[in-house]
């Protein structure tokens, strides 16, 4: 029997979002192209006795947001294994890197971690597929967070295909103040978009070549968020995170996924040193940290037997 498990789960950022019109289900037909960033939740899963049910702690970048009641998505993902032979009675106790409500799936990285850990811990025998199955269903974001890498997103963005990537990108990732509610970014879209209906959408060619082809600033150039202007318009002051981007010369920057967390494209590590200085010299946000991607998705990276 293990005494506990432990699961790394990556953020995201959306090399390129389209979003098409709202369906009948509540949701919006996606072409996305998913990236997993080196931010992280560690997730610690210990089995606990009989009858104590489900205790959960959270830690680090922005722990007080976080709900602790069934409405957590890492709650979710244990209720969600119970019909598979996971046990409720476990502790998980979150440190969170992501930040919450920021746009870079957080929440979904801790439902993916969840999972992981819980089919490690109680040796459940279940695949990645089947995880990536009953994650779906826990939340849009949750198959790439177990997924990782760089991967094409379409349906809701659960459907996922891996993409062909050369080298590795520099992010320098804008923490913002408070986080934004990602049914309200799509509800405000929607409302922007004034009740018209709009094309399918698809993954622009210049993304993908510019991810085959390994070149930060042809992909600098394609990044794309149809969810931006919906964000800016709940949250005015990203536009100057945005500006001073471009002023840094930043070879892109956008709105992570429904914001408000942004993401700026650097040529290499230094050059992404020089942007996080003079983002933290601004003054226009809360937080700057580094990251490079791609990403290995949710793993086990520790696991303690016990005597
Ligand atoms: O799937 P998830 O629970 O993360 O989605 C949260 C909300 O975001 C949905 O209820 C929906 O309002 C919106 N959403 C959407 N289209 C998507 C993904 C999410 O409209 N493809």
């Amino acid at each position: 029997m293990l005494a506990s498990v432990t699961v790394r789960a990556p953020a995201k950022v959306n090399l390129s979002l389209g979003v098409g019109s709202l369906r009948p289900d509540g949701y919006h037909g996606l072409a996305t192209v998913f990236h997993a960033v080196g931010l992280y939740d560690d997730l610690v899963a210990t089995p606990m006795p009989e009858g104590s049910g489900l205790q959960l702690h959270v830690e680090g970048e922005g722990a007080k947001l976080v709900p602790l009641d069934d409405t957590n998505l890492a709650s979710r993902a244990v209720h969600a294994l119970v019909p598979h032979g996971a046990s409720r009675d476990v502790s998980l106790t979150i440190r969170k890197g992501i930040p919450v409500a920021g746009g870079m799936a957080g929440g979904s990285a801790d439902a993916a971690a969840t999972l992981v850990a819980l089919d490690s811990l109680f040796d459940l025998g279940l695949s990645r597929e089947d995880l990536m199955e009953i994650g779906a269903g826990l939340g849009s974001d949750v198959p790439f967070s177990l997924h990782g890498g760089t991967a094409v997103g379409s349906d809701r963005g659960t459907e996922l295909t891996t993409a062909l990537v050369r080298g590795s990108y520099h992010w320098v990732i804008v923490f913002a103040e408070g986080g934004l509610s990602t049914p309200n970014v799509y509800r405000e879209c929607d409302r922007l978009r004034g009740g018209d209906q709009v094309a399918d959408p698809v993954v622009p060619d210049q993304v993908m070549s510019a991810l085959r082809a390994g070149d930060p600033v042809a992909l600098g150039r394609a990044l794309h968020n149809d969810l931006q202007p919906a964000a800016l318009s709940l949250r005015p002051q990203l536009a100057h995170v945005l500006r001073a981007g471009e002023e840094y010369g930043a070879l892109g920057g956008m709105v992570s996924g429904s914001g408000p967390t942004c993401a700026f494209l650097a040529r290499d590590d230094e050059h992404a040193l020089d942007l996080a200085v003079a983002f933290t010299a601004s003054g226009v946000c809360r937080t700057v940290k580094r990251a490079s991607g791609p990403v290995q998705g949710a793993r086990v990276v520790d696991q303690r037997i016990s005597h």
